[in-house]
């Protein structure tokens, strides 16, 4: 068929990477070949019996219809709290999306007009750059050094900002890197969003895959950036909830309240057992205590120094 016919945007990125390698893993697994898949942020533990039950218990009480979009409003208050007692984010604005992929993506949809730049500092998650080019934005890498131990400096930001930068999306812990924000980094980041009038679009989903006491630093809590930060975060990865797609975002009322209208009209909201079984999760973090430890001794294993 000719590509005359297909969205413009569409031809400009590739399918995701990670997905291609994980369902070619998938195909090598049925046909009896072992292999080992390191494709995608996939915890190896199935999701925790607490979370688990609460699900089973409310398909059986018959929470299967559809709830309001925004959330189910229990859920949305233990993330309100969540985000101010371990982030020190006060903040009441938030969208139960399905998973974090879609909640950064709808975040993008909701503040790109055609033309908009979004710096990515990079190496990054492979889906940023796509969901920028499909919100009709153009992502605009920041190479972050190796040999700098990928850290984030003034000049590398300064020398990849333009007059059409709208957003900078930041991701601690990284994915790929596993670099963790430091204090030092936040503050540049801060002054510089306010010096050029930016959002910034905070992926937090690895927040709790932390190690050596390093301290998991919300950009949403600084309040000289009150209104210009979305926190995207999700349960896949705290919680091993991948397959249940549940993630949020929270942020600016005005951006949340946008990105509630194109949500209404794509996804009206995600299954009511879901929603009961990440509230669930937020409620048992010693599920996840257990997980980032058995991680850290893999790690340690791993680790050559
Ligand atoms: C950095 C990053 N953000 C977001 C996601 C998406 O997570 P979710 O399953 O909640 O959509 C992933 C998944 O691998 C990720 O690596």
């Amino acid at each position: 068929m000719s590509k005359a016919v297909f969205n413009k945007r569409l031809l400009k990125i590739g399918s995701s990477a990670s997905i291609a390698l994980m369902d070619k893993a998938r195909v090598m697994k049925a046909s009896g070949i072992d292999v080992i898949s390191l494709a995608g942020g996939e915890p190896d533990f199935n999701t925790p019996k607490p979370v688990e039950n609460a699900a089973i218990q409310a398909i059986r009480a018959g929470r299967t219809h559809y709830t309001t979009g925004r959330g189910i409003p229990s859920l949305r208050a233990r993330i309100a709290e969540k985000l101010e007692v371990e982030n020190h984010i006060l903040c009441r604005n938030i969208l139960v999306t399905p998973g974090c992929k879609y909640a950064i993506s709808v975040a993008l949809e909701a503040l790109l007009n055609p033309g908009d730049e979004v710096m990515i500092p990079t190496p990054s998650w492979v889906s940023y750059d796509a969901m920028v080019r499909l919100a009709g934005g153009i992502p605009v890498s920041v190479p972050l050094s190796f040999n700098e131990e990928y850290r984030i400096s003034e000049e590398l930001l300064e020398a990849h900002v333009s007059p059409r930068t709208r957003i900078i999306i930041i991701n601690t812990p990284n994915n790929p890197t596993g670099r963790v924000l430091s204090r030092e980094e936040a503050s540049v980041l801060s002054a510089f969003v306010l010096k050029h009038d930016l959002f910034v679009i905070a992926d937090e989903v690895y927040e709790k895959i932390i190690f050596d006491n390093k301290e998991h630093i919300s950009l949403g809590s600084y309040p000289e950036l009150k209104g210009r930060v979305i926190v995207a975060n999700g349960f896949s990865k705290f919680a091993a909830m991948t397959g249940w797609r549940v993630g949020y975002i929270s942020g600016p009322e005005e951006v949340i309240d946008m990105a509630y209208r194109i949500y209404q009209h794509t996804m009206t909201c995600i299954s009511e057992f879901s929603q009961i079984a990440a509230l669930a999760a937020l409620n048992h973090p010693e599920e996840t205590e257990r997980m980032r430890k058995s991680y850290l001794e893999r790690r340690e294993y791993w680790y050559l120094d």
